[in-house]
């Protein structure tokens, strides 16, 4: 069985989504502060918070046959990271570490964790592969790195074996329209363009327009959350096989500005987007894109998302039917 922690989230619950299809068993762990009970769906849940050994104990004891733990559990802000760095060091490092040992004291050593492409900071060469050089420039980078860090000691020390993907921007929602992206504060781009397109907001403030990129602004690689929940199954079945520790970037390989996905969102929707430019943002890195053959050629890994305009499509039908979110 399969422990998810975070499942209530973003990602997490797309990924509960497709493990209900394959009928794999599998339990939620979430503290519901930033998830929503409905995106759980019929999933089994347990209720409690990270950073509380006594809430993970109560999790493993009533499910004695988790063999596996996917993490999704953190907190996402990459700007509230900068104001805030303990508050991240406590729930992305010092959080997973209490989860670490509760495993380790339980002789399960099979873990996948949703690491980032922030652990890279500054480019030195794009697309960036697995062995770039690391260098967050962030707290909220850091905090990440630091648990991939922990997973490599476990391993020498315990023989604990992890797949670290690095997702680069996820994005998108189930095309079935009953999952979707749904923050608050919501911060990530598509999200933040399409409620400002149906005047939930203000405006779409962008940050940085004189960054060295074609057109000034910061340029991403957006990925659909499908496709990342896809790259975890096959973790899953390596982890399964016996397979060893690996490390992978998901991506699709391709980078889009912040005005490129505003005009393409413009475009999808056929509406149009208000928006501000204002000076740079701390921490951002001025270009993020994916070198994904790694993992594209050890396990078949295949984005079946990989179109822009259709990853904006799917996250515009959601927000269209959940004007409130999840209301949760
Ligand atoms: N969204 C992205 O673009 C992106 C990119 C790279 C990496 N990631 C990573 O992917 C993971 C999931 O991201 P998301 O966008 O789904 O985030 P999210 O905020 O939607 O989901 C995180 C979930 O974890 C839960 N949680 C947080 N702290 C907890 C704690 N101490 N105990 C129990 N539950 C807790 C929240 O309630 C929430 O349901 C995160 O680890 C994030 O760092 C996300």
């Amino acid at each position: 069985m399969i422990l998810v922690v975070g499942g209530a989230g973003y990602i997490g619950s797309h990924m509960l989504k497709l493990l209900r299809d394959q009928q794999e068993p599998h339990v939620v762990f979430d503290s519901l502060e930033n998830g929503h009970r409905t995106a759980l769906q019929s999933s089994l849940f347990v209720q409690g918070d990270l950073r509380n050994p006594d809430d993970l104990k109560r999790a493993f004891d009533a499910y004695p046959e988790i063999d596996l733990v996917m993490h999704f559990a953190a907190y996402i802000s990459v700007g509230e990271s900068v104001r805030e760095p303990g508050k991240y060091y406590n729930n992305n490092t010092a959080g997973v570490l209490n989860l670490l040992e509760e495993m380790k004291s339980r002789g399960i050593g099979k873990f996948v964790f949703s690491s980032t492409a922030a652990v890279f900071g500054n480019p030195q060469y794009v697309p960036l592969d697995e062995v770039h050089p690391k260098g967050p420039l962030n707290p909220y980078g850091h905090s990440k790195l630091m648990v991939e860090q922990m997973l490599d000691d476990y391993d020498v020390a315990h023989s604990f074996k992890s797949v670290c993907l690095r997702y680069f921007n996820a994005a998108g929602a189930d095309p079935d329209g009953v999952l979707g992206e749904d923050h608050e504060p919501e911060e990530h781009l598509i999200p933040v363009a399409l409620l400002a397109a149906l005047g939930r907001r203000p405006t779409m403030k962008v940050f940085g327009t004189d960054y060295d990129t074609p057109d000034g602004t910061c340029v991403r690689d957006y990925i659909h959350v499908l496709d990342l929940a896809q790259a975890h199954l096959l973790a899953v079945r390596h982890l399964r096989a016996g397979g060893d520790s690996r490390k992978y970037n998901l991506g699709n390989g391709e980078g889009f500005s912040v005005k490129q996905v505003l005009e393409t969102t413009e475009k999808v929707i056929g509406r149009e987007v208000p928006k501000e430019y204002g000076p740079r943002r701390p921490g951002d890195s001025p270009k993020l894109i994916a070198d994904s053959s790694r993992i594209r050629q050890d396990w078949g890994w295949q984005p079946a998302y990989p179109d822009l305009e259709q990853i904006i499509d799917h996250a515009w039908k959601w927000r269209l039917a959940h004007l409130e979110g999840f209301g949760d």
